[in-house]
This record gives structure tokens, C-alpha cells and sequence, in this order.
């Protein structure tokens, strides 16, 4: 089975702007003195980090051993585990997740989690990739498996809901949505676009031999070029954002 990994060193190199573009979603959560709040797919703890410095308590978790470790390193406190199986009970004041649950597909299952883990009238923040998101990528990585069947079945990672499918998702859970909104956010790429391949979509591409993963690159490359490659700007991912905020009912 395919799965996702994660290079932490790569990650920061060139992924820094995800935390960078942080700081609206911090805005929106607001956090106050001795709240404990839940960093959901806390990553490498750059952002975890910001939130514990406003005087929270914060606990972070990602399902990735490598970011959690990243994250230990800067004196959190943090543990690996996936959003679709929580533990924790009205224990939270706060839930935030940043550029994560687009990779949470069992997403009843993490809203329900979420859920449980607040304390009646705690809120749920959270910014991740809506409709339309990376159409782009999307489209070209999907048209490239279906050009060389010889790389077998693509299976898309990623979940990227309407502001209606996730408002109802929330709503039916619990929630009642007090903000939500879509938010195309084009985003420079520090580096090439290979580089975001290699960082973002290994997981697609690791059944794959060396041979077929260079020539998928390479393929992906000049198909994006036309797409997303401007002299003036160089390369930039056609992001869009699902910003929302959501309380717990009762
Ligand atoms: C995103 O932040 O939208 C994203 C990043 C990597 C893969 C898919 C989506």
C-alpha cells in the first residue's frame, strides 16, 4: 500500500511558507492565557510553538513519527496519532489545525474526534485546501497515471470539501459553523515544482520503480509548466483555503 512520507529537513527547506501563512488562522483563534488547546496535524510545531507562546497549554499530534519528533525538539509537548482516532475527552478549550485535514479522509470520523475533545462551547479553527484546490496538480498527476497505465491506479490522497459539504459535515456533527469561507491563495514555491512533488505527493508515487518516479517527475513538470510557471513569478500552486470557525453546541 501506498502511504505518505514525510522529510523534515526537505519540509522546512522548502515548505516554510505553511506555517508563514499561519498567522490569519491564529488571528481567528484567538488564543487567551492557560487555554489548553489541540494542535491537530501539528507537522514540524512551528505554528504549535506560536500558540504555546501566547501562555497555552498546548499538546500537538500528527501521524507522522518525523514531524512529531521535529516538533519534540522545540520542547512540546506532542504524540503521534492520526485525527481519525482521538482519544482525548472535553479536555479542550480550543481545536486547531493548519494545512492538515486535507489529508484526513475519514473526516466524520476526525470532526467526531474533534468533538469529543472539546469542552462544551470550545471551538474548532481550522484552514485546509477546499474545492478547487491544486486543480491543477490534481488534474495533471491524474491525467499522467491514466497516459502510463504501466504505473497502475491513481489513488488521490487528498479531500478537498465545499464550504457546503464541510458545513454540513460540521453541523450534523454537533458544531454550529460561525465562520467559513473558500479563499483562493495562490502560493509561491520556494523551490521547483519537483521539489513540492517530492515533499507533498511521494505517497503517490512510492509503489512506483526509480525509473517510473523520475519519469513521472519529469512528465509532471513539463505538462505543469504551461499551467502554473510564469517568468515573473516562477512557480506558483493554485491553493485554495477552507477557513472556518465552528463551537461545540453543548
Ligand atoms: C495544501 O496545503 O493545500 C496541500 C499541500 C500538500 C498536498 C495537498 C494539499
Amino acid at each position: 500500500m501506498s502511504s505518505q512520507s514525510w522529510d523534515v529537513q526537505q519540509y522546512q527547506e522548502s515548505a516554510s511558507f505553511v506555517p508563514q501563512l499561519g498567522t490569519p488562522l491564529l488571528q481567528l483563534l484567538a488564543p487567551q492565557k492557560q487555554e489548553k488547546i489541540l494542535d491537530l496535524g501539528c507537522g514540524d510545531g512551528k505554528l504549535t510553538l506560536e500558540i504555546k507562546n501566547y501562555g497555552c497549554e498546548v499538546i500537538g499530534v500528527d501521524s507522522s513519527a518525523e514531524m512529531v519528533n521535529a516538533a519534540q525538539k522545540l520542547g512540546l509537548n506532542t504524540e503521534v496519532l492520526s485525527g481519525d482516532s482521538l482519544k482525548f475527552k472535553e479536555e479542550f478549550d480550543a481545536v486547531f489545525s493548519n494545512a492538515a485535514l486535507h489529508w484526513m479522509v475519514n473526516k466524520n470520523q476526525v470532526v467526531a474526534g474533534v468533538y469529543k475533545a472539546l469542552k462544551p462551547q470550545g471551538r474548532f479553527i481550522g484552514e485546509f485546501g477546499g474545492e478547487g484546490n491544486i486543480k491543477h496538480l490534481v488534474t495533471v498527476i491524474s491525467d499522467i497515471f491514466q497516459d502510463f497505465p504501466e504505473f497502475g491506479d491513481f489513488k488521490n490522497p487528498w479531500y478537498f470539501p465545499s464550504v457546503a459539504e464541510y458545513s454540513e459535515i460540521l453541523t450534523e456533527t454537533g458544531f454550529t459553523v460561525e465562520y467559513i469561507e473558500l479563499i483562493p491563495r495562490p502560493t509561491p514555491l520556494k523551490n521547483d515544482v519537483i521539489q513540492w512533488l517530492r515533499i507533498f505527493a511521494n505517497g503517490i508515487t512510492n509503489n512506483l520503480t526509480k525509473e517510473q518516479q523520475q519519469k513521472f517527475l519529469k512528465e509532471a513538470e513539463s505538462r505543469l509548466y504551461p499551467l502554473i510557471y510564469s517568468k515573473s513569478e516562477g512557480w506558483v500552486a493554485d491553493y485554495v483555503r477552507l477557513r472556518f470557525k465552528a463551537i461545540k453546541n453543548s
